[in-house]
């Protein structure tokens, strides 16, 4: 039996665009009018559906859960907030409380309000200015309904996504530009950081970073590649931050091995599972001495043949870390439900959750209800 600390947070995770519908006012619904990635539409109706979503999270035995707040919805127009949106957050994160589920806030998630998208968004010089105003705004209103906060969602892919390989809003593909972009999002990261402690100084705040897993056969030139591609995706937007976070979050998808490639299993989303690269990336995170939350792990497998294995190996790994030392403090799969996954649109599916698009009916997955006596147990 692999027993886990008490209190550790299980739980799933969702994004505003990627679930709630109905939202018009941002790049990606812009970028989808123009024809240049698929419509999200209704998405999942989370945006009216969420009690009935929350009373799954807790059918699951879950006891945390991490959304995200659409900065679009809350600021529609520069500098015009709108507090009907604010309430309905509220109301959003009193649900999870009233059922005893533990919320993580992510302030943003790849998707920004038009007004701002149109002023360049992070390209912006003044980007930290607008984005400090907005975490403001929340945080003196919702501050006190959370203490875990997210403020930024793996900012590497974002703006790898959109300014280097430009397959997403703003489809960009300059080096220089993407460099630009990573430098105002520490900036924005840490201008924000510095804003929320001061109104709330018990808040617990981090990112959501995005870090792979590099490794390599023994030749010393692929190893020196693992090693620079490990400092320059990995490490160099966490040293950008590191005087200004409480603790680190965790998004963990790919692996790349640099030589001797071996064969991984798939997903659908074509991604090679390796579960053992969970384990090597958070023993490569003592070096931050800080808690660490695993905010985002999972599978795209509409046939649900492999989630049930994938979690468990994940969850494994997550323990052998933490019997190294390491301060694990949760696992939050992604995602609670099948959703829009950005440019691939809703064909894949994550979802511990099926969603039915035509009917938007809820059939929770076989590989749910394992994941669920992990949680209840705390232990595999
Ligand atoms: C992560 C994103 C999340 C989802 C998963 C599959 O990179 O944060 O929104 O798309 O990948």
């Amino acid at each position: 039996m692999k027993t886990f600390p008490e209190n550790f947070l299980w739980g799933s995770a969702t994004a505003s665009y990627q679930v709630e519908g109905g939202i018009e006012n941002n790049d990606w619904a812009q970028a989808a009018r123009d024809g240049k990635v698929p419509l999200c539409g209704k998405a999942c109706d989370h945006y009216a559906q969420y009690e009935t979503d929350f009373d799954i999270v807790q059918k699951l035995g879950h006891n945390t859960h991490k959304i995200s707040l659409e900065w679009s919805r809350i600021e529609p127009n520069e500098g015009e907030f709108d507090e009907k949106e604010i309430d309905h957050y509220k109301r959003v994160i009193d649900a999870l409380h009233r059922r005893n589920i533990k919320p993580i806030v992510n302030l943003w998630h790849f998707t920004i309000p038009q007004w701002f998208s149109k002023k360049g968004g992070f390209e912006n010089k003044d980007a930290a200015i607008f984005f400090t105003r907005y975490t403001t705004y929340v945080i003196e209103r919702l501050g006190e309904k959370a203490n875990t906060w997210i403020t930024i969602n793996e900012p590497i892919v974002f703006s790898s996504n959109g300014y280097h390989r430009g397959n997403w809003p703003p489809f960009k593909k300059n080096i220089f530009t993407f460099f630009k972009v990573v430098s105002n999002l520490v900036d924005s990261h840490n201008s924000a950081y510095a804003a929320m402690k001061k109104i709330h100084p018990t808040l617990t705040i981090g990112i959501a970073k995005n870090n792979i897993y590099f490794h390599a056969n023994k030749n010393p030139i692929n190893i020196a590649l693992a090693l620079f591609c490990n400092w320059f995706w990995n490490r160099r937007f966490l040293n950008g931050i590191q005087a200004h976070q409480d603790f680190i979050g965790l998004n963990y998808y790919f692996h790349k091995k640099f030589g001797d490639k071996g064969t991984y299993e798939k997903t659908d989303m074509g991604w090679d599972i390796c579960a053992d690269g969970l384990y090597h990336l958070l023993i490569e995170l003592r070096r931050y001495n800080k808690p660490i939350i695993i905010v985002e792990n999972g599978i795209a497998d509409a046939e649900d043949s492999k989630r049930k294995a994938f979690i468990k190996n994940h969850i494994q790994a997550v323990h052998r870390a933490i019997q190294q030392g390491i301060d694990a403090r949760g696992y939050l799969y992604w995602s609670l439900l099948d959703n829009y996954e950005w440019a691939s649109g809703f064909e894949k599916r994550f979802g511990l959750v099926e969603v039915n698009y035509n009917t938007l009916k809820r059939t929770i997955r076989p590989s749910a209800l394992e994941y669920k006596k992990i949680c209840d147990q705390n232990s595999l």
